[in-house]
């Protein structure tokens, strides 16, 4: 379905992003999983080679423009094109709105929302030459409000904006840009949360239980084919119903 797509994957080191990497390999995609944490990424990298897959990992903070601006241009240089950019990177450091301290605010709107929009904006001019590009960023279900999230919360809620209007910006050059909204999915984001906020979680969720990392992986796939090229614009939540009765 990818057949010889470059796709690069931000926090594609662990996660759901390892997750994302795992199945574009299946789909005979090119697969770069960029993250922070070298090592992860090269471990996860290693594995989807050793089973036939093709993939390599590449050192990047999604916040610093100049080594974004590298890695993407490496990237063209090397495979003549970059088809495919999913911003997945992202951080949480929660805590009531009237207590966060300043860094905890600007660290999470600067990983989770510049860091969408830098590697967006890196990628735009080799996408529109081939006229052929999909960009999926990553939001969350807590871009509709969640008490001890109001960084991260904000930060979700401007990715889905960002979204909207690059999707306009880029329509007419072959590119679409949409955005998944995951629930509570089973991650190490996750079990950062209380035990007890956990079992609140699961009680509301129409199905109950929590999401895969696959569970997301699978629409990620989906966006990036052929077949979904008349989709743009969208945040799609994929949180077992969880949204719906909001
Ligand atoms: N897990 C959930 O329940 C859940 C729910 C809603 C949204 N999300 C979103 O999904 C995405 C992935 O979440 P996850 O649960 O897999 O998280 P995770 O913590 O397991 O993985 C995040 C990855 O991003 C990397 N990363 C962090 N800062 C970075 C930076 N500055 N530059 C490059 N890489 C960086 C980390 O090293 C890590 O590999 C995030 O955007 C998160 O906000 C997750």
């Amino acid at each position: 379905m990818l057949n010889d797509r470059v796709a690069v994957i931000t926090g594609a080191g662990g996660g759901i992003g390892a997750a994302i990497a795992t199945r574009f390999a299946e789909e005979k995609a090119i697969v770069i999983i960029a993250d922070v944490i070298i090592d992860a990424a090269e471990a996860l990298a290693e594995g989807i080679r050793s089973n036939g897959g093709r993939a390599e990992a590449v050192k990047v903070n999604v916040t610093n423009k100049t080594q974004v601006d590298e890695i993407v241009s490496g990237i063209v240089k090397k495979y003549d094109r970059l088809d495919i950019l999913i911003n997945n990177a992202g951080i949480t450091r929660d805590m009531l709105g009237m207590k966060m301290k300043e860094d905890d605010w600007d660290m999470v709107i600067n990983v989770n929302l510049k860091g969408t929009w830098l590697p967006s904006q890196a990628v735009m001019r080799p996408m529109r030459k081939n006229k052929w590009g999909r960009i999926v960023n990553t939001a969350s279900i807590a871009a509709l409000g969640n008490v001890g999230q109001v960084n991260y919360s904000a930060s979700k809620g401007g990715v889905i904006s960002l979204t909207r209007t690059l999707a306009l910006e880029l329509a007419r050059s072959g590119i679409t840009v949409n955005c998944i909204a995951p629930g509570a999915i089973i991650t190490p984001m996750l079990e950062e949360v209380a035990e007890e906020k956990r079992k609140e979680y699961l009680e509301a969720i129409p199905v109950r239980r929590f999401g895969t990392p696959e569970d997301i992986a699978n629409l990620h796939v989906f966006l990036c084919s052929e077949g979904a090229s008349y989709i743009t614009g969208q945040t799609i939540f994929i949180d077992g119903g969880l949204s719906v009765g909001v």
